[in-house]
């Protein structure tokens, strides 16, 4: 099970970055929101881009906007080990994969709560990750939304049915309680807010595990 700590709660995204480094957090989860996509808590490009100047870890990509080929280029100059964007957002699933997998980056398709989680078969033979949302996408310190237990679940019986080596990242309202709902489906839960409004991001994260 691997951790992946998002900033978008943080007030200092430098003081966040910073401090997450001297964690065994996994990954740093990246959200990018431009209001083409769904509207929500923007950070600029220009100053997420300096998160890896304040830690060498690896960063989760999460594009939630309609400019994902955009977006694909810029992010795939950082220290990055996914590029998720999501189903919803366009009609070019494989051809923006494969713009990601050209830059040597793993590839992760994410849905939101309401989406059919058949939506993402056709695609299972080419991806690396499926993100599913359990809250809408937008803010972070949302409740986790119980339904999406049941998308995880299928997911993962169908993965393990078909033999693919697809990870599954679970994103949203993820704390020590929430956690215990999705853990034995998912190989990475993101959480953010439980994280980094804690004066203790240790304890936190290893709470997750
Ligand atoms: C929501 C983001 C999430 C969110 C997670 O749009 O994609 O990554 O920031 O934060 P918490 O854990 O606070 O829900
Ligand atoms: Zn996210």
């Amino acid at each position: 099970m691997k951790i992946s700590a998002s900033i978008l709660s943080s007030k200092k995204i430098d003081v966040a970055v910073k401090e997450l480094s001297l964690t065994d957090v996994d990954y740093i989860h990246v959200d990018f929101i431009d209001d083409t996509f769904i509207n929500g808590k923007k950070i600029p490009f220009r100053k997420l881009k300096k998160i890896s100047k304040y830690s060498p870890k690896r960063l989760d990509i999460h594009l939630m906007t309609s400019n994902i080929k955009k977006y694909i280029k810029k992010f795939a100059s950082l220290n990055a080990e996914y590029i998720t964007f999501h189903i919803e957002a366009t009609d070019k699933v494989e051809e923006l994969i494969e713009l990601i997998h050209n830059y040597g980056i793993h590839a992760g398709l994410a849905i939101n709560p309401e989406t059919d989680i058949e939506k993402v078969k056709p695609y299972l033979n080419d991806i690396d990750l499926v993100l599913i949302m359990s809250v809408n996408p937008g803010y972070g310190g949302q409740s986790f939304i119980p339904e999406t237990v049941e998308t995880v679940k299928t997911l993962r019986e169908y993965l393990n049915k078909e033999n693919l080596k697809v990870l599954i990242n679970v994103d949203g309202g993820i704390n020590n309680e929430t956690s215990n709902e999705v853990k034995k489906y998912v190989d990475i839960m993101v959480s953010g807010s439980y994280i980094t409004n804690s004066d203790n991001f240790q304890e936190k994260i290893s709470s997750l595990r």
